[in-house]
């Protein structure tokens, strides 16, 4: 069976540390899409450790990490990576493994990341200029290289073709910064790759599920940024939602059960694109600065507002969430005042429906208050012990979304969850 832990707003709602709790439980964690746009923050011993690409179960011994096809690999993140887990004990020639069809990140597509942002001016993404969408354009449009290429003695003439095709269209954006620094890092990059597991992704993990085998698909970035149902265009370039697994996989849809949804206790944005319950003052800057909302990638100050229902449960409706779990929780503790969005009023008319020109349309949140619970949530042990101010917000978004909240983290920690 396959559980699925997913992100249901725009990103960084604590998918690495909420998969990093639930490891114990699985065989193998497996990273479906995205790429090293992602930004997972995990405590390992007291220790921060931020993964980009390696699935967020590597420090658990004896289970196996799967980076699988619908991932895109940049293999200069991904050797510096390993080399950081590595100095931390972890064994990555024994529990990491990476699918043969997984699409490659080269160096150009950094560029033309790069020279694409720019060239929307205003109306930019606010890419990680990671590469992701340049990488992502070249598996849908058919020229993509792949993991399984690098074995391939004829690997530099593929990556020469390939480059020869980009440069016309840095040409074309009139990008003249020299590279060949990265293609240096990138050669010895694809010589450390080529000595990890690579693997027949979709038999390696068929075949564990047919042994009895419990698999937890590991979802990278939001519900709100999937390229087909986020908040277009300004999205990620993947699916991000469960349908993605078996996509990014190999995995029948039939063989998912749970899918666990993630929500922060409040929201957060990096990047341009709309946010209806943006916060512009004083309330914004202290979740900010409370929830220490810094992108775990790029460093970029992250937009904050208060939750958002609509887009939730939209998002669990889209993904076929079984449960929910609350970060974050402990963020909210001071602020005597909370609100949760109901509906929106999308030019004079509400609607609690996420509208398809969401990203041009002027949207006013309809707000339901709450008072805050002004205690320290992080004391709790147990459900029982949460302030009632707490499980009153819990409860009215648990009716409104008609899925339940199971778990609530109250702090950054492994050990700080609770559940029912
Ligand atoms: P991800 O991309 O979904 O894995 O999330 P990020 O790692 O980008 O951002 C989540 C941030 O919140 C990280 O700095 C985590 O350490 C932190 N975090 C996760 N859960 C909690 C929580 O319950 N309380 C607090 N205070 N911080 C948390
Ligand atoms: P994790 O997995 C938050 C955002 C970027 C930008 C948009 C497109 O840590 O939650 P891209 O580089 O994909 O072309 O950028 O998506 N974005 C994220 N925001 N968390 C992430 O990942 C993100 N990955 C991409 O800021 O707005
Ligand atoms: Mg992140």
């Amino acid at each position: 069976m396959v559980d699925v832990i997913l992100g249901l707003q725009w990103g960084d709602e604590g998918k690495g540390k909420i998969v990093d709790f639930f490891a114990p439980k699985y065989d193998v964690i497996a990273r479906f899409q995205g790429g090293p746009n992602a930004g997972h923050t995990l405590y390992v011993k007291g220790e921060k450790v931020v993964l980009h690409q390696i699935p967020s179960g590597i420090f658990h011994k004896g289970i196996i990490n799967l980076i699988g096809n619908g991932v895109v690999l940049d293999p200069v993140t991904l050797k510096k990576e390993c080399e950081k887990v590595a100095a931390m004990g972890v064994n990555v020639k024994e529990n990491l493994f990476i699918a043969q069809r997984t699409n490659l990140i080269i160096p150009t597509h950094r560029a033309l990341d790069k020279a694409a942002e720019l060239a929307k001016g205003d109306e930019k993404i606010g890419s990680t200029l990671k590469g992701i969408g340049p990488a992502y354009m070249d598996k849908t449009g058919r020229n993509a290289l792949r993991v399984g290429d690098l074995l391939d003695p004829g690997f530099k003439n593929l990556y020469n073709k390939l480059r020869t095709k980009h440069q016309q269209l840095l040409d074309n954006y009139q990008f003249t910064e020299d590279i060949s620094a990265w293609e240096q890092e990138f050669f010895e990059a694809i010589e450390f790759l080529k000595q990890l597991n690579i693997v027949n992704g979709e038999y390696f993990i068929n075949q564990k599920i047919a042994e009895g085998k419990k698999v937890l698909a590991e979802g990278a970035q939001g519900s709100m940024l999937d390229v087909d149902f986020g908040t277009f265009p300004f999205v990620t370039s993947s699916n991000t939602i469960s349908a993605g697994v078996s996509t990014g996989l190999g995995i029948p849809p039939n063989k998912i059960g749970e899918v666990i949804g993630i929500t922060k206790a409040y929201c957060t944005r990096v990047g341009s694109g709309p946010f209806p319950t943006e916060l512009f003052d004083a309330t914004g800057d202290e979740l900010r600065k409370i929830g220490n909302e810094f992108g775990a990638t790029t460093g970029r100050p992250r937009r904050c507002g208060w939750i958002d229902l609509v887009a939730l449960k939209f998002a669990c409706m889209i993904n076929g969430v079984t449960q929910i779990v609350m970060t974050k929780a402990d963020v909210l503790d001071s602020f005597p005042d909370l609100k949760v969005c109901t509906s929106y009023n999308v030019e004079g008319k509400e609607t609690d429906e996420i509208p398809f020109g969401i990203s041009q349309l002027k949207i006013d949140p309809v707000y339901k208050a709450f008072k805050g619970w002004s205690k320290p949530v992080t004391d709790c042990k147990n459900w029982a012990d949460f302030p009632e101010q707490m499980h009153l917000y819990l409860n009215f978004i648990n009716q409104y979304l008609g899925v339940e909240v199971k778990y609530v983290s109250n702090g950054p920690g492994r050990e700080q969850i609770i559940f029912q």
